[in-house]
This record gives structure tokens, sequence and C-alpha cells, in this order.
């Protein structure tokens, strides 16, 4: 079967992975490469923008063969080009971006420099991958949340317009997840471990509060980072210093990450609560890669159909970041009818969607 025009190659370079994908005009992923650079970053504690730059520059030709080969396609048979313009890191933008204007331009087809969270945020109705499904149809009206590194925002999505619910007043939600993971000792990125380590902890023996917001709809973060980080002072001083890459966690370290997760997931599902009171929610599509968090995809689906909500949850192999969601953000676009974006469309490290 030969694939659906048009045949788009989606990039994204907005932080640490190289990411290369091809979907085409039914939405089917036919390859999606994430080559991730946490090897590079690891001796310095955190993300060098420089260095990510640099590797993105010395990835993209494997990354992008792989994925064409994958698809079984040749770079000329690309209809559409995609690439993320922002936010993020601008050096490390600028070269996924910069990429994508020259094989649109070499080719002569159509650009769109697309938003980061726009790609996230229709995610959810992407087909898992290692299925030949296109992707779901998708209402033109929805609320999107996403809960990510940078990012814990509830927006409305209609015909293709984004406007913000409720967005975060200071961390975002994933960012917390890797600095509590942090003063632990762990390596970045601390989400996936934390979460995996709360599993093997009762919440209930040590609960953190979830803050309240008031008439008004907003998260907030740092104080329960704070109150972790002095959770683990306190037991440190009880225990001796905690470093789990050379230590087997205790249960009280287990039953601190687990009450920890739990206010955090708390927190999110409260504020979808008081949305859905305050103006019922059809649908809504959960992405990020904080919806990956074992806890949260648990408990969204019995909240979600005790409301009559339609749940759309991301495929865990698109809630972090990769390039399958931007190639969509782009055939989305497509649809509506839109040309695509002037090749003097720049890398901007913060935009509004
Ligand atoms: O969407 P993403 O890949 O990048 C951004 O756009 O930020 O999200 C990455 C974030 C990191 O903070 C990572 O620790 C967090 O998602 N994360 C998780 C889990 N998996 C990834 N946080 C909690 N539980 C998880 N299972
Ligand atoms: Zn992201």
């Amino acid at each position: 079967m030969s694939p659906a025009s048009p045949l788009i190659l989606g990039i994204e370079t907005s932080c640490d992975d190289t990411a290369c994908a091809v979907l085409d005009g039914d939405g089917r992923v036919l390859a999606s490469v994430v080559s991730s650079q946490l090897a590079a970053h690891r001796p310095y504690g955190g993300v060098v923008p420089e260095i990510a730059s640099r590797e993105h520059l010395s990835n993209w030709p494997l990354v992008s063969a792989e994925a064409l080969a994958r698809a079984g396609v040749r770079m000329e048979d690309v209809e559409l080009v995609a690439a993320t313009r922002g936010p993020g890191l601008v050096g490390a933008l600028l070269v996924g971006l910069s990429v994508g204007k020259a094989v649109a331009f070499a080719l002569n087809r159509p650009f769109h420099g697309v938003h980061h969270l726009e790609g996230h945020l229709y995610s959810p109705f992407l087909p898992p991958p290692s299925t030949s499904e296109p992707s779901a149809p998708r209402p033109d009206s929805f609320v999107g949340l996403v809960v990510s590194g940078g990012h814990t925002s509830i927006f409305q999505v209609e015909n293709g317009r984004v406007s913000t619910l409720a967005e975060t007043r200071d961390d975002a939600i994933g960012e917390v997840f890797d600095k509590v993971g942090k003063r632990l000792g762990l390596p970045y990125p601390q989400g996936p471990k934390v979460d995996e380590l709360a599993e093997r902890g009762d919440p209930a023996a040590r609960r953190f509060t979830v803050p309240f917001p008031g008439d008004d709809l907003f998260f907030s973060y740092s104080g329960l980072k704070s109150q972790a980080l002095l959770e683990i002072e306190k037991l440190e001083r009880r225990l001796g210093p905690i470093d789990l890459v050379s230590q087997e966690p205790v249960q009280e370290v287990l039953d601190l990450v687990a009450g920890f997760r739990a206010a955090a997931v708390g927190q999110v599902i409260d504020r979808l609560d008081r949305l859905h009171r305050r103006r019922p929610i059809p649908v809504l599509a959960v992405s990020g890669g904080v919806a990956a968090n074992r806890l949260l995809r648990r408990e969204l689906p019995a909240w979600a159909a005790e409301r009559g909500i339609d749940l759309r949850l991301v495929p865990l192999a698109w809630s972090g970041d990769n390039a399958a969601m931007i190639a969509h953000a782009a055939l989305l676009r497509h649809r509506r009818g839109e040309a695509g974006d002037p090749f003097s469309a720049e890398a901007e490290s913060r935009i509004p969607i």
C-alpha cells in the first residue's frame, strides 16, 4: 500500500532529543526516530545548550536517514516539511528549523514552523506505534491538558485556535519531579525513576498538601517542591545522606516519594475537576512527558469515566518529545487549508501559543 498524500517530514530539536518522523496524509506514523543526548550531557548534571546544538548537528544525518529508511521512502518523496520553531533552546531549535527550511526549499515544498505545545496538544489523537491505523478523527473542540518538564497547562482548542484556561504560576510539574529526584541523587531525567520508586511506597504514610487556588484556576508546584525537599532534609538528619545511585531506598524514602507523587497528580485532578464543575468537559486530551506517569494514567480514566468525559490519553510512545507530533500538527494545519510559513520564520525560546 502506498502512503497517502501528503507525505510529511517532521523535525524536533527543541531540547536534548534529536527527532525525525515520517507521517502520511492519513496520519499514519510510518517512522519515528528519537536520538537521546543523555550520555553527552550527563557529566554536567543537566542539559548544556551549546552541547545540545552540536549534538543535533552531528546526529541529524543518521537520524533522518534512519527515519526515511524505516518509512521506506526517499527525501524527494516528502511533500510537506515541519520543524519545531519554539519554545526551547534557541541554538538547538535553530538546527532543526534550518534543516527543515533547507529541505523544503530544495524540494520546493511547503514548510511549517510548529509550536512545541501544538505538537503535544494534538498528540493524543495519533495512533500508537506499530499499528497501521490512521490518526483518530479529531473533534473540532476539546480541552487539552499538557503536563511536561516545561508546562502544566489546560487549553481550550476550537478549530485550531488555542486559548489558555489554566497554567502554572511557578514550576512545571515535570520540573518538580526532576528536582525532587535530583535531591535524592538520581540522574536526569528523574521523573520516570521517581514514578517507579513511588509505586513501592505508601502515599498515606506521608501526606503532602494540594494548594487551593481559590476562585482562580491555576497550578502551583513550588510549594510542593519545598515541602518535599524539607522532608528529605529531615529524613537525612535521622538516616544520614541519601544518594539513590549508590543506595537501595529505605521504606521511608519510598513513602515520601509516593506521598509527593500523590499530591502532584492530585493537584492535576483537582484542577480538572474544578474546571469540569464550572463548565463540563466533553473531550479531554492529555499529553506531555508527565502523561507517562503511572498514577496519572491509573487515576484519570476512572475520574473521566465517572463524569462521562471522553478521555484521550496520549499513547506512551508519543508522551515525551518526538517528531511524529510535530508532523501531525502540520498535517492538521494542512487539512485546515493553511499554506505554510515563510522561510523567514525564526526560532524563538519563548512564544505564546
Ligand atoms: O514533554 P517532555 O518530554 O519534554 C518537555 O517538553 O518538557 O517532558 C519531559 C518531562 C521531564 O520533566 C520528565 O522527568 C517528565 O516529563 N516525566 C515524568 C515521567 N516520565 C517523564 N514525570 C513523572 N512521571 C513519569 N513517568
Ligand atoms: Zn515537550
